[in-house]
């Protein structure tokens, strides 16, 4: 099974992962956990170009980057696994760029369609998005450490692609959730790990 990890800034995601990690192992169910910008070599080469503030780049550059970024992942980890029957679950993916390129930077999801339709790309089965109103984000973002490219981008920016998300889940509801991700982290967990776990037994 394919899952994928969404949330805005500061919405503890790496917390959960943490959790989620550990619970997999202990229970002996086989997942790998991999991320977007950066999980290939070449990946994380793009990783450092898009995160690093004091390089300029177009919208449509940035798009591009994390679109090569994508299907060396999708390439080289995720169908390789999906196809040995490993589960994958990937901090972040294609939703990422409809929200933070698509509504953040207002690229077309037309644009966004032609660019992604032709890679055949894996789609998840379960998308989890853990949602934090902005300005909360935005704090603990800011306490954890130096602010990268797309972290120094205003509340309006952020504001967009929070309700990219909230409408693609009434949009998708079988496939996106949200998690209230103000709740503490272990609730936070409990309900993720139940999510999987009911998808998982379906399949
Ligand atoms: P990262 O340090 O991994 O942050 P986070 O904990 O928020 O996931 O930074 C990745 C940044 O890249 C994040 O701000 C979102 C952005 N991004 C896009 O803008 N579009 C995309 O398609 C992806 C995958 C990430």
């Amino acid at each position: 099974m394919f899952i994928s990890l969404e949330g805005s800034e500061g919405a503890g995601k790496s917390t959960l992962i943490d959790s989620l990690k550990k619970f997999f192992k202990k229970n002996k169910i086989e997942f790998l956990f991999t991320r977007e910008p950066g999980a290939t070599k070449e990946g994380q080469i793009l990783r450092e170009i898009l995160l690093d503030k004091s390089i300029e780049i177009d919208p449509y550059t940035e798009t591009f980057l994390l679109v090569a970024d994508r299907l060396q992942h999708a390439n080289k980890i995720i169908i390789p696994a999906l196809a040995k029957d490993i589960n994958v679950l990937s901090d972040r993916y294609i939703d990422s760029t409809y929200a933070y390129q698509g509504a953040g930077r207002g690229i077309s999801q037309k644009y966004l369609d032609q660019i992604m339709e032709p890679l055949n790309l894996p789609m998840p089965e379960l998308t989890i998005y853990l949602d934090l109103p902005v300005e909360d984000g935005l704090k603990r973002a800011k306490y954890r450490d130096e602010l990268d490219r797309f972290e120094e981008e205003d509340i309006k920016f952020f504001e967009r692609i929070r309700s990219f998300y909230l409408d693609q889940a009434k949009k998708n509801p079988n496939r996106f959730l949200i998690i209230d991700s103000s709740k503490d982290k272990e609730e936070v967990f409990e309900i993720s790990k139940n999510l999987i776990l009911k998808k998982l037994n379906e399949k």
